[in-house]
């Protein structure tokens, strides 16, 4: 077996990613347990998560270590959630918000099972309402809402460290269905630039059609 890791805490196996696993034994979306000696990785599928499928098209950096603090905007189940858990590892901590309460008892069950997940029933749109969200490392948002950017930056403000990142995945068809998705993506990174610095941009098909990956400071 050829593990090499790619980025801190995330590996290639044989070329597949993975990530290690923090609940070993447990896989969280019928994802493929790989044994390795002592340790255990979980696949992480670049089909269902969009971070996954922005390493696979060439991300340059991933600014998460064992410890950081990340924000997680749309968590729905934890897919995404499960593997951020793994790379932050017990000390550090995902603060998942997720407004739909369907989602909410798998997110809650796997911050059961993890200890570095707390899962927030709330509407990004208020950020005020989860005020006492300690300062993060990373905003990561992955929501399909028309105002997805006023969200981001809103959070931001609100959360991220000076020296922080985000990463925003962005739904053109969400934003603007009459526009084509390259118009969209364009309107939407000269508005992050007016407050962010934007390091880079990403299309994430074929692993999700009409969404942008976009990574940046502030
Ligand atoms: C595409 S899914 C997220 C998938 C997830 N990031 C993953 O990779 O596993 C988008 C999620 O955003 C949630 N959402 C939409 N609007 C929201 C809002 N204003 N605040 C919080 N969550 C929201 C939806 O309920 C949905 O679960």
């Amino acid at each position: 077996m050829v593990i090499k890791e790619i980025f801190s805490q995330i590996y290639r196996i044989n070329g597949r990613l993975s990530t290690k696993n923090l609940n070993p034994g447990v896989s969280v979306y019928d994802e493929k347990l790989i044994r390795e000696g002592r340790d255990e990785y979980r696949e992480w599928d670049l089909f269902r998560s969009k971070l996954a499928g922005a390493i696979a098209k060439g991300l340059n950096e991933v600014p998460l270590k064992e410890n950081s603090f990340v924000l997680y905007l749309g968590a729905s189940t934890g897919t995404t959630v499960s593997h951020v858990s793994d790379i932050v590892g017990i000390n550090g901590l995902v603060v998942a918000v997720e407004i739909s309460s369907v989602c909410m008892p798998p997110l809650i069950h796997l911050a059961e099972q993890r200890g570095n997940i707390v899962p927030i029933i709330e509407d990004s749109n208020h950020p005020e309402r989860y005020s006492d969200v300690p300062k993060v490392d990373l905003v990561y948002q992955d929501i399909s809402q028309r105002n997805q950017v006023e969200i981001l930056l809103k959070n931001i403000k609100a959360f991220l460290k000076p020296d922080g990142y985000y990463m925003f995945c962005v739904k053109s068809q969400s934003i603007d269905v009459t526009k084509k998705p390259r118009q969209v993506y364009d309107e939407v990174i000269k508005e992050l630039s007016k407050h962010t610095t934007v390091i880079q941009t990403l299309q994430l098909d074929p692993y999700d059609k009409h969404h942008m990956f976009i990574f940046g400071k502030i």
